[in-house]
């Protein structure tokens, strides 16, 4: 058996939304931390990002799922449809103390078929683009990169990769 056969991963509810954005910001404060983003410097880091934004994403065409151990949630992740066809995948996020046991991949993994599924053509994600390790690791995963852009409030570039289905 392999790790993955012990984690599942759910569409989550409106509900379980408080439970998943913790699960979020604790992800990312590891980032935050890396690259030394407060809420002074970085008020828009994920690592910060409050339940009524993740409130706000919540409509047609957004879809979160939590990656589960038993009734535990230590991973998740969401798919937005841009337009087309094009999902927009955000908040990648394992727990710290569950990485490296290639939960991250079965997420992405998951979100190709997902996309598959629903006849989209193409997953796109914005990442730093000085995080290396995470811009080799969707490489790895099948992510091309394709571009960066700079966004107002945000103190770093962002790095543009996609994966098409
Ligand atoms: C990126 C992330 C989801 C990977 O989760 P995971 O379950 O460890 O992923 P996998 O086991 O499939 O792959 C592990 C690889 O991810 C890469 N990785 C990317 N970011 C990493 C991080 N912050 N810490 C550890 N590994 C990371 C490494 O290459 C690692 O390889 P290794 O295990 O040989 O060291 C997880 O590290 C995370 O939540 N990071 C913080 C949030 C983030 O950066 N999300 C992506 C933003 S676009």
């Amino acid at each position: 058996m392999k790790i993955h056969d012990l984690a599942e991963i759910h569409p989550m509810t409106a509900e379980q939304l408080p439970e998943y954005a913790n699960v979020i910001r604790r992800s990312f404060a590891t980032v935050a931390k890396d690259f030394g983003f407060t809420r002074e410097n970085c008020p828009g880091h994920t690592s910060f990002i409050t339940d009524e934004k993740l409130k706000d994403k919540i409509k047609d065409g957004y879809y979160p799922f939590g990656l589960y151990l038993g009734s535990e949630i230590i991973g998740f992740v969401s798919l937005v449809h841009i337009n087309n066809g094009v999902y927009e995948m955000n908040e990648v996020s394992v727990l710290p103390e569950w990485r490296h046991y290639g939960y991250g991949k079965m997420m992405l993994e998951f979100c190709k078929e997902k996309v598959r599924e629903l006849n989209g053509v193409k997953i796109i994600i914005g990442i730093i683009e000085d995080n290396t390790t995470v811009k080799n690791w969707y490489a790895a995963n099948g992510f091309v990169h394709i571009g960066k852009k700079n966004f107002a409030g945000l103190p770093f570039t962002v790095g543009l990769m996609e994966w098409e289905a």
